[in-house]
């Protein structure tokens, strides 16, 4: 089975080309033939956040470039004498999914009826959560495809994709793509259940109970900013550039290496009270990082003049109060439900002091738990993960929508936004 896989839910165009080989036992095989990413981080960073119109705009320019690199990548591309002329049928078709994208249209056209129907046998897309906007490009074009290769959809949940992401080991078989070195093959392990995953990315941070295959309940989440976007503005408040994670790690990761940690609490004391650790003793398992950005802010407004240490030590405290609240209900709740194995997800596992104190924290309360956090050139978004949710999923559909609230499960504890709505 070989799938194309498209994202596109938030500043990333991503398309992979994924195999999937049944291997001995559960294990299967998943071969990459390309995995292609473009990132729209440097664009959006004037703004301090994702510009859902932007995103759009990027998307529907990059993607079927992208495509095509992915398929003469994977080796799939091979040109036509005469280009293909489209049935009226075909076009009647096509014009109404690209009604709104009438450009993309056009690209989609100079580019795809010149070359073969390539050999895929499917094609996954994001279909949410997401930027509606956003999610709609990848939408579009997958619906596209199927219909000129004519090839069936499947839509996939982002935040599935996450799960996936952690659960893939990679080979030590490396193939050189146009810019970099990347794995060829991947093994998709098995899932021991009960599990429970962490996901935390810009959007989201929900700690999701697996109790069986393909079910998820959700125990909590935030209530107000996901985790990631805590980074992102609590960056901007430093001054630093957008996407605010690695930024804030960068700073954080000097404030522990250098001399003068020993007299961090000194320094921190003085100018401002440590963080508080939101909902820490909350008895339930959701989150809140608002408040913590307001106590970054009221900190960094006693101080006089920021220098650069005291970002650093409030850098480091703001990921040290995350880090913390993070790992003790994730730990909690994997008690309390007895899980064999806690997976991480999500754009923000790439965090280093996360993945670390996750680690060290599981060994020693929950030794008999296998932790799975993704390789770092996964745990942001992208095409592979969203493949292979596809293969396991492998239910099409044909009237796909953009679903900006996509759920992997109902809540047992609404969010504020959605007591507010329902009022
Ligand atoms: O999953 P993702 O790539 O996109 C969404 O689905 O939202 O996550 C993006 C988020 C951003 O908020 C970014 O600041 C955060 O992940 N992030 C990090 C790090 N790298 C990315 N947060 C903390 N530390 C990092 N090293
Ligand atoms: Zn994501």
């Amino acid at each position: 089975m070989r799938i194309l896989a498209i994202e596109t839910s938030c500043d990333e165009t991503g398309i992979a080309i994924v195999e999937a080989r049944l291997a001995s036992g559960t294990t299967k095989s998943i071969k990459v033939l390309a995995n292609k990413l473009i990132s729209q981080a440097e664009l959006h960073a004037q703004f301090g956040g994702v510009f859902p119109a932007i995103a759009r705009r990027e998307h529907a320019k990059d993607i079927v470039p992208l495509l095509t690199h992915a398929l003469k990548e994977a080796r799939l591309v091979k040109k036509l004498k005469h280009a293909r002329v489209l049935t009226k049928k075909e076009h009647a078709v096509l014009s109404k999914i690209f009604h709104k994208e009438p450009e993309l249209f056009e690209i989609f056209k100079g580019e795809l009826l010149a070359v073969k129907i390539p050999a895929i046998d499917a094609i996954a897309v994001t279909s949410g959560p997401g930027l509606e906007p956003a999610l709609w490009v990848g939408i579009n074009t997958a619906k596209a495809l199927g219909t000129l290769w004519d090839v069936p959809v499947i839509p996939v949940n982002h935040m599935e994709g996450h799960i996936i992401a952690a659960l893939l080991i990679h080979q030590n078989d490396l193939r050189v793509t146009t810019n970099n070195k990347q794995p060829n093959t991947y093994n998709l392990t098995p899932v021991h259940y009960p599990a429970l995953a962490l996901l935390i990315s810009g959007g989201h941070t929900e700690l999701v109970l697996m109790p069986s295959k393909g079910k998820y309940k959700m125990l909590g989440q935030t209530r107000d900013d996901a985790v990631g976007e805590a980074f992102d503005k609590v960056a901007r408040m430093l001054g630093l550039a957008y996407p605010g994670g690695p930024e804030i790690s960068k700073l954080a990761e000097k404030a522990e290496s250098a001399v003068y940690v020993q007299d961090a609490n000194l320094l921190i004391r003085k100018l401002f009270t440590p963080l508080p650790r939101p909902m820490l003793k909350s008895g339930d398992f959701d989150f809140s990082f608002s408040g913590l950005k307001t106590s970054v802010l009221y900190s960094i407004k006693k101080f006089e003049t920021l220098t650069d240490k005291d970002r650093e030590l409030i850098a480091k405290d703001f990921e040290d109060s995350v880090t913390e609240v993070l790992v003790a209900k994730t730990l909690t709740a994997g008690k309390k439900y007895n899980v064999k194995e806690i997976i991480l997800g999500g754009g923000v596992t790439a965090n280093k002091k996360i993945r670390k104190v996750f680690a060290e924290k599981v060994t020693q309360e929950m030794p008999g738990t296998k932790l799975f956090i993704p390789d770092i050139l996964l745990s942001g978004d992208n095409g592979l993960m969203v493949g292979v949710a596809g293969l396991l999923r492998s239910k099409p559909k044909k009237n796909i929508v953009a679903n900006g609230t996509l759920k992997l499960a109902k809540s047992v504890s609404p969010t504020l936004a959605e007591l507010r709505k329902r009022k």
